[in-house]
């Protein structure tokens, strides 16, 4: 039995309500975080903070809970579940309003709301244990704020179901200079011959916290050449890997391109390096 965090509460995930009236229901006026959990142990809780308090401004509501509350908000879910392979969810909203007008109330009143689900550890970097995904490529058709972890996720879902309609698991955005910009669940990392590429941060992309470990570990423990900046729809073609990252994957293979083998249908080398670094140091970011 799943237990939730709702305002104050622990209770099962099936008994907690909210109302109708709260702002992140009728507008999606909120922000949200993932944060993976293995064997009872948070990863990256710190880097995950900073990007909620990024998102928080981004919406302009201020936090609730200072950071020690929330992390012993979660740490207490994490326990109530059974402290092994979770993901957890914790969401912030700008709470229940008398009135349904689109300006922010005076006093808000904000939700906090956190729960766990089973997740399986990542890979180990083998090709056997690779979670592959096959990927269509779109127009990015979101919003301009997609650097803000909003739960209004509208645009992200419409086009993942565009993968779906396509027996694909993911898409790869490209914005209108045709570089591009992320998925619609995940950053993306491309190679390029010798070289590791990806795009830089602005606000057609979620500033990742698996990107960026992936990027302090690939500074840190290989000597490859690793370059942010654009990437051109070319590049992400004739790529001889392309990889997703996020919190619950870590890095993940591309397989496919809109039907294209992509290093013949199978996990690359430098995927396998890149995602054992994960499994010998994803605690060590803070
Ligand atoms: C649109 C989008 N981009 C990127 C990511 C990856 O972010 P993170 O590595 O922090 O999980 C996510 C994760 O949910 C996402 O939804």
């Amino acid at each position: 039995m799943t237990i939730a965090y709702l305002n104050g509460d622990y209770a099962p995930l099936a008994d907690v309500r909210i109302s109708p009236m709260d702002r992140g229901f009728l507008f999606g006026d909120g922000v949200y975080e993932v944060i993976p959990c293995y064997d009872g142990n948070m990863v990256a809780m710190q880097y995950h903070l900073e990007r909620l308090h990024q998102s928080l401004q981004g919406i302009a509501l201020s936090q609730p809970e200072s950071d020690a509350q929330l992390t012993s908000i979660l740490s207490e879910v994490v326990a109530r579940n059974g402290a092994g392979n979770l993901g957890i969810y914790l969401q912030i909203t700008r709470g229940v309003v008398a009135k349904r007008e689109h300006a922010f109330p005076e006093h808000p009143l904000p939700t906090i709301f956190a729960y766990a689900f089973d997740i399986s550890p990542p890979s180990d970097g083998s090709p056997e244990t690779a979670s592959c995904f096959r990927a269509v490529t779109r127009q990015d058709q979101r919003w301009g704020r997609c650097h803000i972890k909003s739960t209004a996720l509208l645009g992200n879902v419409l086009h993942m179901m565009e993968a779906v309609e396509e027996d694909a698991e993911e898409v790869l955005l490209f914005n209108d200079q045709d570089e591009l910009t992320e998925a619609a669940a995940c950053n993306v990392f491309v190679v390029c011959g010798d070289k590791i590429l990806t795009p830089e941060l602005d606000h057609q992309k979620l500033p990742g916290v698996t990107r960026r470990q992936c990027l302090e570990l690939l500074e840190t423990h290989t000597d490859w050449t690793v370059e942010i900046r654009p990437v051109s729809r070319d590049e992400v073609l004739s790529a001889s890997e392309i990889w997703l990252s996020s919190s619950t994957k870590e890095l993940a293979p591309v397989v496919s391109v809109d039907g294209k083998p992509v290093n013949e249908g199978r996990p690359g080398a430098r995927w396998s390096a890149a995602q054992k670094l994960f499994q010998q140091h994803r605690f060590s970011s803070p």
